[in-house]
């Protein structure tokens, strides 16, 4: 982790409070699609009874919910401890771990899962920290049969992403937002497969195993 830390835990434990309101508002970024991406995420992890899977950066438990309702043996992760406290209200079932992505794999966690799934927190990390979180995942966290399901804020490229900024106006917010022209090669210079689905304006899923 550098010196400055640009995301703290401090900046998400305000928000878990109202951060159920705010992903109601669908029509607007960021959360433009949100309903719509955590559904394609569970779709393409064909999730069965008994299945473990890992939910990482869980926040308040929406796409962990969805999970559990399949029947799924759920690991919830997240750095703020107020978000995990909502997502135990929800999902009292689950095993909870507080754990920051970038930082040293929790002990906890010490185990291969048949899903890891992931929704609106990577764009905390650059590019560089994606793909070295990615391939640790799928290389060293991930049963070999196993998917890595990651839907998050993400844009075609970047050309598409200033149109979209502009057509926001003081919405905007800037952030290591995905941008698939790139990212894409990227994880396929670290040896991972990809497929990605644009769902919204801002928003895609990324399949990688
Ligand atoms: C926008 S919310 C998304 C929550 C949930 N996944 C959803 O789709 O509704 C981002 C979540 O990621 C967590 N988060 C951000 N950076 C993280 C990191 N480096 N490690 C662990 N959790 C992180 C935040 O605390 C927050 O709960």
């Amino acid at each position: 982790m550098t010196q400055t830390d640009l995301f703290p835990p401090s900046d998400f434990d305000p928000w878990a409070k109202t951060y159920d309101d705010d992903v109601r508002q669908q029509s607007v970024f960021p959360f433009d699609g949100y309903a719509r991406v955590l559904e394609i995420v569970v779709n393409l992890a064909e999730p069965r009874g008994g299945m473990s899977v890992l939910d990482l950066g869980t926040g308040t438990g929406n796409l962990a919910v969805m999970f559990a309702e399949r029947g799924c043996d759920l690991w919830c992760t997240d750095f703020s401890e107020a978000m995990l406290a909502k997502a135990r209200e929800k999902v009292p079932q689950a095993h909870f771990v507080l754990a920051d992505l970038r930082a040293d794999w929790s002990p906890e966690l010490d185990r291969r899962f048949d899903r890891i799934v992931s929704a609106y927190v990577f764009h905390h990390l650059e590019l560089d920290e994606k793909v070295r979180v990615c391939r640790e995942l799928v290389t060293q966290r991930l049963d070999p049969n196993g998917a890595l399901i990651i839907g998050d804020l993400s844009f075609p490229n970047k050309a598409e992403m200033d149109r979209f900024a502009k057509s926001v106006g003081d919405l905007w917010d800037e952030e290591f937002y995905w941008l698939a022209d790139e990212s894409i090669p990227a994880l396929e210079a670290a040896g991972l497969t990809v497929s990605y689905q644009q769902i919204s304006a801002c928003a895609g899923v990324y399949r990688l195993r």
